[in-house]
């Protein structure tokens, strides 16, 4: 079941793929914008800040803010700058061990 999302995907239809978030699986239409495909699954907090620990999600949608950051198969990157493809196992950044990003 769908989470409740604020977010509506503009492209019905096309293919799904499995992905994992932070050990959850979701089906997220392949190709898409991966910060966008997991805003319409209901996540909304991608990474916590290693100072306070403050929620952070995507922001500026063009690779300038860095909220959206992830790690994605053991790499960090932006969420807004991937697309989603088949069997992508992505973790917040410091619960995969490697440190806060
Ligand atoms: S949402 Fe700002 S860099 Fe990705």
């Amino acid at each position: 079941m769908k989470p409740a999302s604020p977010f509506r995907e503009l492209q019905k239809g096309g293919g799904r793929v499995r992905v994992t978030f932070d050990g959850r699986t979701f089906d997220l239409r392949e190709g898409g914008n991966l910060a966008a495909e997991l805003l319409a699954a209901g996540i909304r907090s991608f990474r916590k800040t290693p100072v306070s620990g403050a929620e952070r999600g995507p922001f500026c949608m063009m690779g300038a803010c860095f909220d959206c950051l992830v790690v994605i198969d053991g790499v960090t990157r932006q969420a807004c700058m991937c697309e989603v493809s088949a069997g992508l196992v992505i973790d917040r950044p410091g619960a995969e061990g490697e440190g806060d990003a």
